[in-house]
């Protein structure tokens, strides 16, 4: 049998319109899309990047593969750029001022990073070398960047993916780098209405632990990009010829990048009920890892740790009582193991295939 083509992307109607519609307002808050792991989140946003008209500059800054520190945050923003051009703009006018006019010039729709000369580059790494440099605040910087396109009738886009990897990373002086960053966005938007502000990310605990709900009150809306409903998936399990349609859902749900990968394995010639088995037994070795870890790494407490997720066997469970168990849960969260959902003051298994592997081991 002829097998159909993996589909580029599908569904998710809603959530482009939706996102299209709010870029195409006055800045105003900072938006979190946020939703379990692999459920499209990175796609949805290239997606709605690709139809965007040719006036928006969009910088979209993915932390994945970030390892820490200071200056590798600042390099994750900059990339070097063309030296002669540098020359040319900058024998004219002050230092700030030309590396503005630079990335004015040199910005294409869509930016996975800021194109500069290695002499501000080296600038903008504020702090630990002492080396005689001008130094330029990072945000600073930004801002009079996102300045300049407005006022070119242009529509900057600021996006971070994976936020949460900056969890505990401090800049130079030592402060929380999330904070800063955090309040730059709020200032981008509720106070200067610049440019929007995206951020994604599959942990949302992070950013309660980082600010009090207080101050995230009237400056940032939740938007959640979840795994498909059954019915939106089955047709997408027709999108990938899948068979067995309620068999499969039992093993992953709506999980976009799960039916991927069912779909790699089936290519490779793969019967459905083989691959899922597979899938399941990966997502077993998973779990059987940390538990490993938890054991050397916690002692006696592993125990009640590691017990905890027994909580989880049944999908349908919502377990909203944050605060009595709130360390056990944030390891679970972080370890992408649970999802919490922060609009709901939920939690979840990640995936349905999650799911099934905690209810095999307990
Ligand atoms: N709407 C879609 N149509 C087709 N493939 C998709 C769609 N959404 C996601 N995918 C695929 O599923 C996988 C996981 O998606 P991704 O965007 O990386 O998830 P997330 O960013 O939420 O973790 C990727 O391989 C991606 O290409
Ligand atoms: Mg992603």
């Amino acid at each position: 049998m002829e097998r159909k083509g993996i589909p580029e992307f599908v569904n998710r109607e809603r959530e482009i319109k939706e996102l299209k519609e709010l870029l195409s307002g006055r800045p105003n808050l900072v938006y979190f899309l946020y939703g379990p792991i692999n459920s499209g989140k990175t796609a949805l946003l290239t997606k709605v990047f690709e139809e965007l008209s040719d006036d928006y500059r969009v910088f979209y800054v993915n932390f994945r593969g970030f390892e820490g520190g200071y200056r590798k945050f600042t390099r994750v923003f900059f990339e070097l750029g063309d030296k002669t051009l540098w020359e040319k703009i900058k024998s004219n006018m002050p230092v700030v001022a030309a590396a503005v006019e630079y990335v004015e010039r040199i910005a294409k729709k869509v930016n996975t990073s800021i194109e500069l000369p290695a002499e501000v580059i080296r600038m903008l790494q504020i702090g630990d070398d002492d080396d005689d440099h001008e130094k330029i605040d990072v945000f600073h910087y930004l801002e009079r960047v996102m300045e300049r396109f407005v006022e070119r009738d242009k529509r900057p886009v600021f996006v971070l993916d994976e936020m949460q990897i900056l969890k505990g990373e401090l800049n130079a002086a030592g402060q929380p780098l999330l904070g800063r960053l955090f309040n730059f966005m709020v200032r981008l938007t509720k106070e200067r209405h610049l440019c929007h502000c995206l951020c994604a990310t599959s942990d949302c605990l992070f950013i309660e632990n980082v600010y009090s709900n207080a101050r995230l009150e009237g400056r940032v809306r939740y938007l959640l990009i979840d795994d498909l409903a059954q019915e939106e998936a089955f047709n997408m399990y027709n999108n990938f010829g899948f068979e067995k349609k309620s068999f499969i859902w039992d093993y992953i749900g709506g999980k976009i990048g799960d039916m991927v990968i069912l779909y790699e394995w089936k290519k490779q010639g793969y019967e459905e009920e083989k691959s899922l088995e597979e899938m399941l037994k990966s997502d077993l070795g998973k779990l059987r890892m940390i538990e490993g870890d938890i054991f050397e790494r916690h002692g006696k407490e592993g125990e009640e740790l590691w017990g905890f997720l027994k909580n989880f066997k049944d999908f349908n469970v919502r377990y909203a009582d944050l605060r009595k168990e709130k360390r056990y849960l944030s390891f679970w969260i972080e370890e992408n193991v649970l999802f919490y959902n922060p609009a709901e003051g939920t939690v979840r298994p990640q995936s349905r295939l999650i799911q099934r592997a905690i209810e095999e081991l307990f």
